[in-house]
């Protein structure tokens, strides 16, 4: 299976400094064929970024849209403006369903509205630190996975990338805890259980996992050597060029 390491920009840079660093970026990079790079930068640098990006060595994805493809929707941006632009879009980031307010049943829409419209969506799970210190870790999870994925035909599931990102280990959280990589095996173990469970140990097996929360060059190797993670979701390091670059580096190395 591939590997996928995915730089979320989050909201940061302006169109003209997410183009210098795309420029830096596709300098450093040699053609990967066995790693996915993938960048998220803020929707408005999209359609620029996507006549700059060399496709044989990256991908850009949009960090979140619309369900709905057109209608009175102010201030949103539908899938189906961004066929052509991204190959991917982050779903259900927990930054969207904690200050947003969108629910599982809100993200199944997206995840499903991506698939019609083949972008690969990266549907993100994972739980606060109260629910994993009230013991909820595994229900949250089970929720988040078949709730993102009710709307997915079986046939279609091979189209769909899991993220697990725990939000008390992502790094603008108040107080951010690294976590271990055991935490992280036990978490993405019950992702392929539960997928195994409802949709067979095939679907389970070729559905790529990434990890994120607080990723950087250190600890990079640590988390994609962990048993089933196939690559990292990044924020604040992928800000720093020589950190994602270092990162990806990193991904060659552990995964051929
Ligand atoms: P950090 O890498 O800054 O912790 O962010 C993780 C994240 O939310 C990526 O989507």
């Amino acid at each position: 299976m591939k590997t996928y390491i995915v730089g979320n920009f989050k909201l940061n840079f302006t169109v003209g400094e997410a183009s210098i660093y795309l420029h830096k970026l596709l300098k450093a990079l040699p053609v990967y064929r066995d790693v996915d790079v993938v960048i998220a930068p803020s929707t408005v640098a999209l359609q620029p970024l996507s006549l700059q990006v060399d496709r044989h060595k990256m991908k850009l994805a949009a960090q979140n849209a619309f369900y709905r493809d057109y209608g009175a929707y102010t201030g949103e941006t539908s899938f189906s403006q961004l066929r052509g632009l991204v190959d991917y879009v982050i779903v259900g980031h927990s930054e969207r369903r904690h200050i947003f307010g969108e629910d599982d049943k809100f993200v199944q829409k997206k995840v499903a509205a991506a698939v019609r419209n083949k972008i690969t969506p990266i549907l993100c799970i994972g739980e606060t630190e109260s629910e994993r210190s009230f013991g909820e870790t595994a229900d949250v999870i089970r929720d988040q996975l078949l709730g993102g994925l009710a709307d997915v035909a079986d046939d279609e599931l091979d189209k769909v990338i899991v993220a697990y990102e725990p939000v008390w280990a992502i790094s603008s959280t108040k107080a951010a805890k690294l976590a271990t990589p055991d935490e992280v095996s036990e978490v993405v173990k019950l992702i392929r259980k539960t997928l195994g469970e409802t949709y067979g140990n095939d679907a389970a097996e070729k559905m790529p996992v990434l990890f994120g929360g607080s990723v950087n060059s250190s600890n990079a190797g640590a988390y994609l050597t962990v048993p089933g993670v196939n690559g990292l979701l990044i924020g604040g390091s992928s800000l720093i060029l020589n950190e994602f670059v270092d990162i990806i580096e990193t991904a060659k190395r552990v995964k051929s």
